[in-house]
């Protein structure tokens, strides 16, 4: 049945990117609203009209040989051992589509498009909060009172926003797992009651100092009920704040670049910031990526602020009033130590994280890992900006087995070493077919191939450019100029990029671009074939010979988002009677069948954001179907889908225009007379069997 939208409007503040004027205020600095920070002139797709058709159709057959260096990459949410029972597979709770029955794992109710404030799942399913901002995890934190928090008190909770989620093995505790979360950025007027913008207290900005950063909890599974809830005050538990000592790795560490009054060696940092999204490594650690770090940095004026979108005046949240390094007047390279893939190892609570620049800086979205044949990392990180890159970063150092000390130690010196490579695309129909309008050109698919172009090469000894004109050290800091510079292609918002443990294909989320063929702004092409595109896309990208350090790809769009009645949208070919309607694909995960589950962000047709899973194989491929919408004024962030749960973090819920804590706009998690917390929400199934099975 097609799915039916509610009659609603899209919500009357919506900014152009689809949120509301809130979100765009805290979490991306107003982004939509600045200029769009990438005015090169470098070419498009759209300029240049392939003629590698022979190589294409021999990139199309390498895509069917299997992988075997993902392995790796899957081992590690792999070897979690399933904890509910082992019964037989039951379909009560799936539901046959008119076209046969759904894939293995997306074989569940979809959920009808809708704007209840609440998480609403399919039927058959079973859902708790797992952890909420401010629950206390550390030894000594105090409960949650949000009338009286402290920085200090902070430090010791949850906190806020979550986005990116992990889950790891806790070795020798059963039914125990290891969470870590990004906190994002914090939302100071849905925080504390009678929030002055114009004046926060200091007390108030310790307390989003505190809340920004990553989280670490153990998290432990109620065998009856299926729940997963927190456990306060385990050894393993951890909060990573705006204030943590880092340490700057690889080939930018130590640079002129990065260093400042506090820091003349520019290999130490404090803080983590903007964290989006993530990735774990083959190796136990995880990655998360420094995304909208440019809004917390006052009167940034030089050339290269405004390609990153530092703003020449007065920050939102103020924090250049209390700590000089936001404000680039008085410490200029500060916020040069910020934008980077940071690695945490959580198995270590005193560890230092690391801050890896030979990964480029960027508005890293997240940063996934997949190895070589022969065992060194590949990682995809996306820059989520209208018109911005994504980038590839091939290790040269082989990851060690096992959990010994010299291996770990070893490990950790992994994404130091190695090229960083950014992306250009290449349709292979004549640009005149790609007309702006979404419509399909002659050959039936929008498609091409593609050239991972070095950026660095990092080693032991140092670092060399690649680019004409820039030094390493200015590669691996001003890493969009150096994308600028060697013609990368200008992409529609690259958010998270995975590949498939199943069939090494990489997913690339592009999550939409209203000012695409607007003005001057380049216009559509045949990667981006949606002028003014509201609501993204999805990008299919087989490596040459299904290599993961290949430098050629050959690339498809797998999903052009929107009402499927929209004759601008595409599922993989599906038939579109049947599928849920998808706006802004933002982060991707694979379930263990090797499907893809996408979240939105900024959801434009009317209903809240959510989680769809879709088949990338078989005859199902591409159908799409919903499989939770969160509360209001939410996004749903960091889904994990493991054989029998499914993890999503409930970002900025309540987050509409004119919500204060006086005034909430929605009621979650905890019903009227609480304030709006941000959580982390597990879903399960209530027979115990697998997810869509
Ligand atoms: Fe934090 Fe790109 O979303
Ligand atoms: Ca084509
Ligand atoms: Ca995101």
């Amino acid at each position: 049945m097609r799915k039916l939208l509610p009659i609603i409007g899209t919500p009357s503040d919506s900014h152009p990117g689809g949120r509301s004027s809130l979100t765009c205020r805290y979490r991306c600095g107003d982004a939509c609203f600045h200029e769009v920070p990438n005015t090169s002139d470098n070419e498009y797709v759209g300029d240049v009209i392939a003629g590698a058709m022979g190589r294409r159709a021999m990139m199309r057959a390498a895509a069917v040989v299997t992988v075997a260096a993902t392995a790796g990459a899957a081992g590690v949410a792999g070897a979690i051992p399933a904890a509910a029972a082992t019964e037989s597979i039951s379909a009560s709770s799936s539901k046959n589509s008119k076209h046969g029955r759904a894939a293995r794992g997306l074989r569940y109710t979809s959920v009808e498009p809708n704007t209840a404030d609440a998480v609403t799942i399919p039927d058959g399913y079973r859902q708790n909060v797992v952890i909420r901002w401010g629950e206390p995890i550390l030894r000594g934190a105090p409960a949650f009172d949000p009338e009286n928090q402290t920085g200090a008190s902070q430090a010791g909770q949850f906190g806020y926003n979550n986005d990116f989620l992990a889950l790891l093995p806790v070795p020798g505790e059963h039914r125990r797992q290891l969470l870590v979360a990004n906190h994002e950025y914090t939302d100071e007027v849905l925080m504390f009651r009678g929030y002055d913008p114009a004046n926060p207290t200091r007390n108030q900005v310790e307390v989003a100092w505190a809340a920004h950063g990553l989280g670490v909890v153990v998290v432990e599974e109620d065998r009856r009920t299926g729940a997963l809830t927190a456990v306060p005050r385990h050894p393993l538990n951890r909060r990573v704040t705006a204030t943590t000592e880092f340490r700057l790795t690889g080939p930018a560490a130590g640079s002129a670049l990065l260093k400042t009054s506090v820091d003349p060696t520019g290999r130490k940092v404090l803080g983590t910031l903007n964290n989006c999204s993530g990735g774990t490594t083959p190796w136990g650690t995880t990655l998360h990526g420094e995304e909208n770090f440019n809004q917390y940095f006052a009167n940034g004026t030089r050339t290269t602020d405004k390609r990153y979108g530092l703003g020449t005046g007065a920050t939102e949240r103020k924090w250049e009033r209390f700590d000089k390094r936001f404000d680039v007047a008085q410490e200029p390279n500060e916020s040069h130590r910020f934008g980077y893939v940071v690695e945490l190892d959580p198995y270590d609570p005193t560890s230092t994280p690391r801050k890896r620049t030979a990964l480029g800086r960027v508005k890293h979205e997240g940063a996934t890992v997949r190895l070589t044949d022969d065992g060194r990392p590949v990682v995809y990180t996306g820059d989520d900006e209208r018109f911005d890159y994504f980038y590839k970063f091939v290790g040269s150092k082989k990851m060690k087995k096992g959990s010994s000390r010299a291996a770990r130690e070893h490990n950790l010196t992994l994404l130091d070493e190695g090229t960083l490579y950014v992306a250009k695309l290449t349709g292979d129909s004549p640009a005149i077919e790609i007309d702006g309008s979404g419509k399909l050109p002659a050959d039936g698919e929008f498609d091409g191939s593609g050239e991972w172009i070095p950026l660095a090469t990092a080693t032991a000894k140092g670092a060399v450019s690649h680019v004409e004109g820039m030094t390493a050290e200015e590669v691996y800091v001003f890493t969009r100029l150096a994308g600028d510079k060697v013609g990368a292609t200008k992409m529609d918002r690259p958010e998270d990029i995975e590949p498939n443990p199943h069939s090494g294909k990489v997913y690339v989320a592009l999550t939409n671009n209203t000012n695409r063929g607007v003005g001057t702004n380049a216009a559509a092409d045949e990667a981006n074939p949606r002028n003014a595109n509201k609501h993204g896309h999805i990008l299919e990208l087989t490596e040459r010979h299904n290599r993961a350090d290949s430098t050629r790809f050959a690339w498809s769009l797998f999903l052009v988002a929107g009402d499927p009645e929209d004759p601008a949208t595409y599922f993989a070919g599906f038939p579109k009677d049947d599928v849920s309607p998808i706006s802004c694909p933002d982060n991707v995960a694979f379930d263990p069948h090797g499907n893809l589950w996408i979240s939105t962000d900024g959801a434009q047709l009317g209903s809240h954001d959510g989680l769809f899973g879709v088949a990338t194989k078989g005859s199902r491929r591409g159908e799409l179907k919903q499989f939770l919408t969160v509360p209001k004024g939410a996004e749903t962030c960091g889904p994990l889908v493991q054989d029998r749960r499914v993890l999503v973090a409930v970002q900025h819920p309540g987050e509409l225009t004119g919500a204060t804590v006086e005034n909430p706009l929605s009621v979650w998690p905890d019903g009227p007379g609480k304030i709006v917390r941000p959580a982390v929400v597990a879903v399960w199934r209530a027979d115990g069997c697998d997810i869509g099975v």
